[in-house]
């Protein structure tokens, strides 16, 4: 049992979906703009009631049910978040509660768009020092309450939902090797500049500033660097590769890592049409939808990857 593999996954969605044409009612932009420059062609909305960890739990329960254990035998619980129903507890011990259990290790991540390979890659640390023989590890976001909505350089990109996975101890390959980097010094191309102070919001306008360009040629060049990582640390080259699951920010940025890495792009899982960018939820969502509609199967090479605000971005190689 020295290695460690997923052996379940599950997401979940908030009921209400967005379109492009809803969302040109309220916001001045179109369905055209939004699919030539994004790929997005809707998006899902949660309700007050559909909060981070509510969705969380819902993917949560069904990774556990796909893994083919009982939610007691977890021992460690990750929630990559940049959206917590709380500043505290963390959401990680909220769907603790929610699932009825009690006495593991339960912490959020933040690493923004890259929070689920951050939580992948410390629950496998984890896993690897012993006394953790199943992890939990979710990414979950209510994104839209960080949006200004007569923004329309930023609403219409944005997603809310969840992506789980059970991670187990195997005696079969699972996580081959995960890497982990970041850079402070941009933190201004895209942040959320608020934080609570005496009982208000530190800033008239806590809401998502980017400045897309630079985010867009940023996140192409460190994608790929952190792709070849992996295939170098594991001397694979990127023909072994089966999948590319990359953070699902925009379908040009997906398209442009793919041709640096030289990989064809019907090898890359593209959700971004149906949930735009989910943040921390994107990497586990499109993982989630590609195994129930059976395109990953056992046995298969998954490449990983992300990058977020802070600058935050990461990889993971695994066989699924
Ligand atoms: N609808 C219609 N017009 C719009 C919209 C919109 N929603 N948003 C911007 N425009 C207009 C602009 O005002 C501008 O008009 P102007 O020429 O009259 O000034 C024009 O469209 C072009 O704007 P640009 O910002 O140059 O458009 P660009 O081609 O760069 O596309 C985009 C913008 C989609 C944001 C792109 O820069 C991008 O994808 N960047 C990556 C950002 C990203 O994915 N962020 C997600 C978070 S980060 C992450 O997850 C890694």
């Amino acid at each position: 049992m020295n290695h460690i593999r997923i052996s379940g996954t599950g997401s979940a969605l908030p009921a209400h979906c967005v379109s492009n044409e809803a969302l040109a009612k309220t916001v001045d932009s179109s369905d055209e703009w939004i699919r030539e420059r994004t790929g997005i062609r809707q998006r899902y909305i949660a309700s007050e009631q559909e909060t981070t960890s509510v969705l969380a739990t819902q993917a949560a329960r069904k990774a556990i049910e796909a893994a083919g254990i009982n939610a007691e035998e977890i021992d460690l619980i990750i929630v990559a978040t940049t959206t917590p129903d709380m500043i505290f507890p963390s959401t990680a011990c909220l769907v603790q509660a929610a699932l009825g259990i009690s006495g593991s290790i339960a912490f959020d991540m933040q690493a923004v768009c890259s929070g689920f390979v951050y939580a992948l890659a410390t629950a496998e640390r984890f896993m690897r020092s012993g006394g953790v023989q199943h992890a939990l590890v979710i990414g979950a976001e209510t994104f839209s309450n960080l949006l200004d909505w007569n923004d329309r350089t930023t609403c219409v990109l944005f997603g809310d939902g969840a992506g789980a996975v059970v991670l187990s101890l195997s005696d079969r390959p699972g996580i081959l090797s995960s890497h982990l980097h970041a850079d402070g010094s941009h933190a201004g191309m895209l942040c959320v500049p608020a934080h609570v102070s005496k009982g208000a919001l530190s800033s008239s306008t806590p809401f998502v500033h980017m400045d897309g360009q630079s985010v867009f040629k940023f996140a192409v060049k460190v994608l790929d660097e952190v792709c070849r990582e992996a295939l170098a640390a594991n001397d694979l080259s990127i023909e072994s590769i089966d999948w590319l699951i990359p953070h699902q920010a925009n379908i040009r940025i997906l398209q442009s890592t793919a041709r640096k890495l030289g990989l064809p792009e019907e090898k890359v899982i593209v959700t971004v049409g149906e949930h735009g960018n989910t943040s921390a939820a994107s990497v586990p969502l499109a993982l989630d939808t590609a195994v129930r509609d059976g395109r990953i199967k056992a046995g298969q090479r998954l490449l990983l990857t992300a990058v977020g605000g802070g600058f935050t971005w990461g990889s993971a190689l695994v066989v699924f």
